[in-house]
């Protein structure tokens, strides 16, 4: 089994879909969490619902942090590093959108496309950014963002036909660019013991509709749609030291959807 004992890891977007998975997934692992997101109700609920299943309270951060701001990404490190002393990993996990988020192509505007890519990539950018100057000073650091597989391959429209829902055009440019910075930021960093990849998941089933999921699913190998639990394996490996030396690589988890 992975053993992130003493592994302090940073999860941005930790009280999300996914986010709240992974935290609990590091904190099985041994790890120790510090929970990034804007969401300070949400923060206070999943810090009540860890400690009621046993947390301690030395192995768990909440931190109010906005991933598109400078001064409360540098408060996000300066409170980590007090409290630990350290930090292994950043996950890059946050989802920033706005209300124009879901739109088709022909009513997207140009003002709402440029948000997104500014709060979404332009986040991921910023916190890449600020903890690599923090891992430099450290000797040390590994971040890991989530990418997707629309980061990779065209949307299938069709699956969307009769869904209430699209797959938004910000969505293709934010994921495809966070890959590619992923391998900037690995070459950048060349010797100085950082290493950076991407996570790029599937479809991960969350009470889509049923007619989404019936199409969605005849394209997947063996499963289509996932559980968020079917991720932290990779996670828990990219976080892990037995990927020591996998940097600059996006890990595409999508039970051969893609193909
Ligand atoms: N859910 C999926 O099917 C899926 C598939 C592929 C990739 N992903 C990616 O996984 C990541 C997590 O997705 P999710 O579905 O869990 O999202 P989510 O919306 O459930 O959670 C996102 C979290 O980010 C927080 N957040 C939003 N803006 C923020 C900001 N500016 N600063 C800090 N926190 C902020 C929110 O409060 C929320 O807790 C995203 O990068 C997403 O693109 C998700």
């Amino acid at each position: 089994m992975i053993n992130l004992e003493n592994k302090v890891v940073v999860i941005t977007g930790g009280c999300g879909f996914l986010g709240s998975t992974f935290v609990k997934a590091v904190l099985e692992h041994n790890g120790r969490v510090v929970i990034a997101d804007l969401d300070k109700e949400a923060g206070n609920r999943l810090l009540l619902t860890l400690a009621e299943s046993g947390v301690s309270q030395d192995r768990i951060l909440f931190s109010e942090t906005s991933i598109n701001n400078i001064h409360s990404v540098e408060r996000l490190i300066e409170e980590t590093h007090l409290k630990f002393g350290k930090i292994d990993a950043l996950l890059n996990n946050a989802h920033p959108r706005n209300s124009n988020y879901s739109k088709v192509l022909d009513e997207s505007s140009y003002d709402a496309f440029c948000e997104n890519l500014t709060n979404h990539l332009g986040g991921y950018f910023l916190c890449m950014q600020q903890f690599s100057k923090y891992f430099v000073k450290q000797g040390f650091g590994n971040i890991i963002s989530m990418s997707s597989i629309y980061g990779v391959v065209a949307p299938r429209f069709d699956i969307y036909e009769e869904a209430d829902f699209t797959m938004p055009v910000d969505y293709a440019p934010i994921k495809s660019g966070i890959t590619h910075l992923t391998k900037y930021f690995a070459r950048y960093y060349k010797n100085k013991n950082l290493r950076f990849n991407c996570i790029s998941p599937g479809g991960v089933f969350n009470n889509q509709h049923p007619s989404f999921v019936e199409k969605y699913n005849r394209y997947g190998t063996n499963k289509g749609m996932l559980n968020p639990e079917d991720l932290c394996g990779t996670l828990l490996f990219l976080l892990s030291d037995l990927s020591e030396y996998i940097n600059g690589q996006n890990i595409v988890v999508d039970d051969g959807w893609s193909l």
